[in-house]
């Protein structure tokens, strides 16, 4: 950490934004992270706010050269069951930002970039268990291939020009700050506010549908671990496998049931079912740990006592 870290959070109103800008801002503080998104939202009352339209490269430039910003976080994205909807504008939304971003460092405007891939990048014809950081991708979602696509350039534009662009494979992400916007893997956040408010939760995927999940605090601890790590630890440049536990619906469902007893969940699989059954079921992330010492804390058990605490208050 440099005293003169400036940084950008784009797309900083999302699920991860909310809780990385707040994790960023104890860090470096608040005037040293600008948070931004294509509109204003509650954020803009926290701290250094910017609206920003990621397909925008001069605008981008404009705001980046007006805060001498340094580091990127490009967290603006169309998730898998969104860009489903709309397949074109979320391939143009994850490539076109990405390339802004990524020009911005090739140019030696700011030197250091944060991306984020996910587990869509795999198929499949991907082992799908523990799978491995290097194997058969092919993935089948829009979503995936912009996260794969994305992964290429990342690494090119390390390779080509020196960027120091640093990303990982995201799990679907629980948080209790922040909703979900639009993945596969949203229901295993949903499922915690009905169980509180209702007790009782219909969920979009069949019971035994097993994907890699991990808590917002261990992503957090993640991404910031693996942008403050030392360049030469950083030994992938397109992106790291990154895993925290995996379960099924019908599994965290029990979970649950051990705090709410009466809690009931039923199933109405839809369009996201696919999308689930071709991802991975665990992940194997021993390259992180290896190379820059990834651990996860959080385990079913934990994350679901700490969701339930802190959705109750
Ligand atoms: N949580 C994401 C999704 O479901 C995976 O990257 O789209």
């Amino acid at each position: 950490m440099g005293k003169s870290d400036k940084i950008l959070v784009i797309g900083s109103s999302g699920q991860i934004g909310t809780e990385l800008v707040q994790n960023l801002r104890d860090i470096y503080g608040i005037d040293n992270v600008v948070a931004s998104d294509v509109k204003v939202t509650e954020q803009a009352k926290e701290g250094p706010f910017e609206v920003i339209d990621v397909m925008n490269a001069a605008g981008l430039l404009e705001i980046v050269k007006r805060h001498n910003i340094n580091q990127v976080y490009l967290l603006a994205a169309l998730l898998s069951a969104t860009a489903e909807k709309n397949p074109k504008f979320g391939w143009d939304l994850n490539m076109q930002g990405l390339f802004n971003v990524l020009d911005l460092a090739k140019e030696k405007i700011i030197r250091k970039i944060y991306w984020p891939s996910s587990i869509a990048v795999f198929g499949p014809n991907t082992p799908s268990i523990n799978t491995p950081q290097f194997t058969i991708m092919e993935p089948s979602t829009v979503y995936g291939i912009s996260k794969q696509a994305g992964e290429r350039w990342c690494e090119y534009y390390f390779n080509k020009y020196g960027v120091d662009v640093r990303s990982l494979r995201y799990p679907g992400l629980i948080g209790w700050k922040s909703a979900p916007g639009g993945g596969t893997t949203d229901y295993a956040v949903h499922i915690f506010h009905e169980a509180l408010k209702s007790g009782s939760y219909e969920c979009f995927l069949s019971e035994n549908t097993t994907l890699p999940m991990m808590y917002m605090p261990d992503a957090i601890k993640a991404t910031i671990g693996i942008m403050q790590a030392d360049s030469q630890k950083v030994k992938i440049r397109s992106s790291y496998n990154l895993s925290g536990f995996s379960f099924s619906p019908n599994e965290i469902a029990l979970e649950i049931k051990k705090h709410i007893p009466n809690f009931s969940i039923s199933y109405k699989p839809d369009s996201r079912q696919q999308i689930a059954d071709s991802w991975p079921k665990s992940i194997d992330s021993s390259e992180a740990g290896k190379h820059w010492g990834w651990k996860a804390e959080y385990d079913l058990a934990n994350m679901t006592i700490d969701m339930i605490k802190n959705l109750k208050k």
